[in-house]
């Protein structure tokens, strides 16, 4: 079954040895999250925003009161058996990249200048005609797409087999690929493979990273909207090689507001007539989704959570034909401190219009590196625990969370929350809490 274990299932195994860490992408992000584990690691930084590190789990009855922190609770590596690789088109190493990126200040990254000068990313496999506004020149040459996968497999191995690493982990952290639909070539493997040979354009370079990571025994999260590891031939490699696979888009600023506050319209039978958002951001991701061919994968990623939210099929006369806009502006001035504005026209009583405004200045790349680490974490943990497929209770950190084949994706925050840590209590052998609060009923 995909996500879940067999019902007579072993404790987890221990996170036991060295961890790598490797991202495709070592850009903003990226060295936004390996500078803070640093950091952190050497106390002079704080994990805020990562659940594995600062939030705790409530267990048994509330009147127990037990709520240990989850990591107290569940199996994780520790940040001190931790390392970082990654691979990137661009040939600038981790510390160079961060400078660029212009996220962390110099108190964050000179002190860990020879830490971050040594993660030098591996040569990308790389293709303008899927990220068209980059240039790189750290890319990795070979016949058909199948070669170059299979180079990248050794580069899993190699980094293993030089760091000592007990487990490896892979988080998708590179630019997003232009719009794909999945076709043909990508519903079995066989029909996979062939394409690959074919060097078939439908077969983006993520899903060369997804499939040798698969067969490499690696779990595999996607921080893009592109589709990478969420196509049929890749679910079923994961299934058979009992690898974790979850996705798509970290769900950072406005969508993570959006799913924060559409539960709460519908919760309370409020009507939405239209939701217009735009950002501004002025970063490398901005100017790669300023090509509408990479724009498009996003905005798919973006336009689905209300819908699922709203269920307009359920409540037409709330929801039925409201307008939603998502908009990107590319602006450079603004760098990785993207502002968002959203205007939402929700219905009242008796049909009167009221207007809430948003105004999100935020930081990308602050709010999506404790997500890297968290995937990363918890991925690792799934598979030690015998989980493969799609680990849907991770949908918490996604846009738009992959799910079994013929399920809608859950968007509600909360309610993702809820399964996550209902999860980690399943996984853990304690009971499920459902906040019924039936103990006062049962006696
Ligand atoms: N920051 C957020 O809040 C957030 C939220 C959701 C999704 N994302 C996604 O995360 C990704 C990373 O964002 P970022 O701000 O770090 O972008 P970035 O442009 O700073 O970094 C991306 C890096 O990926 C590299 N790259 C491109 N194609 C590659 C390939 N085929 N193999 C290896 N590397 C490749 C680029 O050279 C670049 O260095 C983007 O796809 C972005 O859309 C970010």
């Amino acid at each position: 079954m995909q996500g879940s274990t067999s019902d007579k299932r072993s404790a987890p195994r221990p996170a036991t040895g060295t961890l790598g860490i490797l991202t495709p992408g070592l850009g903003a992000v990226a060295t936004t999250f390996m500078a803070g584990v640093e950091n952190i690691r050497r106390g002079t930084g704080s994990p805020i925003g990562s659940l594995t590190q600062m939030a705790t789990i409530r267990l048994g009855k509330r009147t127990d009161n037990r709520a240990p922190l989850i990591k107290d609770f569940v199996p994780l590596a520790e940040l001190k058996d931790i390392v970082f690789g990654a691979w990137d088109p661009i040939p600038d190493d981790a510390y160079t990249a961060a400078k660029k990126a212009g996220v962390l200040e110099d108190k964050h990254l000179e002190p860990i200048k020879d830490f971050l000068s040594a993660i030098k990313p591996m040569p990308a496999v790389f293709e303008n005609h899927y990220v068209t506004r980059l240039h790189g020149t750290n890319v990795k040459k070979g016949k058909t797409k199948r070669d170059l996968a299979e180079q990248l497999r050794q580069d899993m191995r190699d980094f293993k087999a030089k760091h000592n690493c007990d487990r490896l982990v892979i988080v998708w952290c590179a630019s997003t690929e232009i719009f794909i639909r999945p076709g043909p070539q990508h519903a079995t493997l066989e029909q996979f493979e062939k394409a690959m040979e074919n060097n078939d354009e439908v077969i983006a370079p993520s899903m060369l990273y997804a499939y040798a990571a698969l067969m490499e025994g690696v779990p595999f999260c996607n921080g893009a909207p592109n589709l990478s590891v969420d196509i049929p031939a890749l679910v079923q490699l994961a299934n058979d090689k009992g690898v974790p696979i979850s996705g798509k888009d970290f769900k950072t600023g406005q969508t993570w507001m959006k799913t924060i506050i559409a539960p709460g319209i519908k919760a309370r039978m409020l009507g939405l007539a239209g939701w217009y958002s735009t950002n501004i951001l002025g970063n490398r991701d901005g100017e790669v989704l300023d090509d509408p061919a990479s724009f498009k994968t996003k905005e798919e990623s973006k336009l689905s959570v209300l819908h699922t939210i709203l269920q307009p099929e359920k409540y037409p006369e709330l929801y039925k034909d409201f307008t939603h806009v998502v908009r990107i502006n590319y602006y450079p001035p603004r760098g990785d401190n993207k502002e968002g504005w959203d205007n939402i026209d929700i219905v009242g009583w008796m049909g009167y219009p009221m207007q809430i405004k948003v105004n999100f200045l935020c930081r990308d790349s602050i709010l999506a590196a404790p997500l890297v680490l968290d995937l990363a974490l918890f991925s690792d943990f799934a598979q030690r625990a015998g989980m493969k497929g799609i680990q849907e209770w991770l949908s918490f950190y996604y846009k738009s969370p992959m799910t079994a084949p013929g399920l809608q994706a859950e968007h509600d925050l909360f309610i993702q929350q809820t399964k996550l840590k209902n999860t980690l209590r399943h996984l853990m052998g304690e009971e499920q809490i459902t906040h019924l609060g039936l103990e006062y009923y049962q006696s």
